[in-house]
């Protein structure tokens, strides 16, 4: 049975460090019919990302203001460099996270996290490059709990309604479960952030 000291060490797994990811946790394995898209190319995927929504962290509230930089370096290998700003303290937060490595087949690319050195691999279910993104990751824990990360990404912090729209269709097309997301709020945003 699920009991509440397995939940615990659940979350705990994914919320040490500084990477903790909003997530949902349902019973039995990840789903099996999302698929990726089938040539990701990271030129094209660099630069700003907006989170919209996105399952609620456990425990606390969702940072706001969150944004993505998608950076090559000059070794040639790709950061994610991440801002936010603290619901609770009104702190910005600034981390990067590298990725260890993409394949554009798969649809996919692998960052580190501290609890996964090997690379939690971070699907790309569906993306125009230049408006929107619908990103996907899942872990399994002995076939009985899978942990979900879903996101709704735009390139633009205050996207028009129907941006909004047609991604929340794609994402169901994409078959992301939103009915517990929570949206991100982008408003009111200081610049450098
Ligand atoms: C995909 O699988 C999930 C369960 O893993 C199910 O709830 C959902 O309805 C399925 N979606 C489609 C489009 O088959
Ligand atoms: C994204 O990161 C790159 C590399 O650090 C930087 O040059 C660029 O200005 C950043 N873009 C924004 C909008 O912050």
């Amino acid at each position: 049975m699920l009991n509440q000291v397995f939940y615990i060490s659940v979350i705990l797994m994914l919320s040490l460090g500084s990477h903790a990811l909003s997530t949902r946790i349902s019973r039995g394995p990840c789903q099996a019919n999302l698929t990726a898209v089938g040539d990701l190319n990271m030129r094209r995927y660099e630069g700003i990302w907006y989170p919209q929504f996105a399952y609620p962290l456990y425990h606390k509230s969702l940072p706001k203001c969150v944004k993505y930089n998608v950076t090559k370096d000059i070794s040639g290998k790709y950061r994610i460099l991440r801002s936010d700003i603290d619901s609770q303290s009104g702190n910005v937060r600034r981390r990067s996270t590298l990725i260890l490595r993409v394949s554009r087949k798969g649809g996919k690319y692998a960052i580190r996290t501290d609890n996964s050195p090997d690379g939690l691999n971070m699907y790309v279910l569906d993306t125009d490059y230049r408006t929107y993104s619908i990103q996907y990751a899942c872990i399994e824990l002995e076939g009985i709990l899978n942990i979900a990360y879903a996101v709704i990404m735009t390139r633009e912090r205050m996207p028009s309604s129907e941006v909004i729209q047609k991604t929340k269709q794609l994402a169901e097309l994409s078959g992301i479960d939103q009915k517990k997301m929570v949206p991100i709020l982008q408003g009111a945003c200081p610049i450098d952030v």
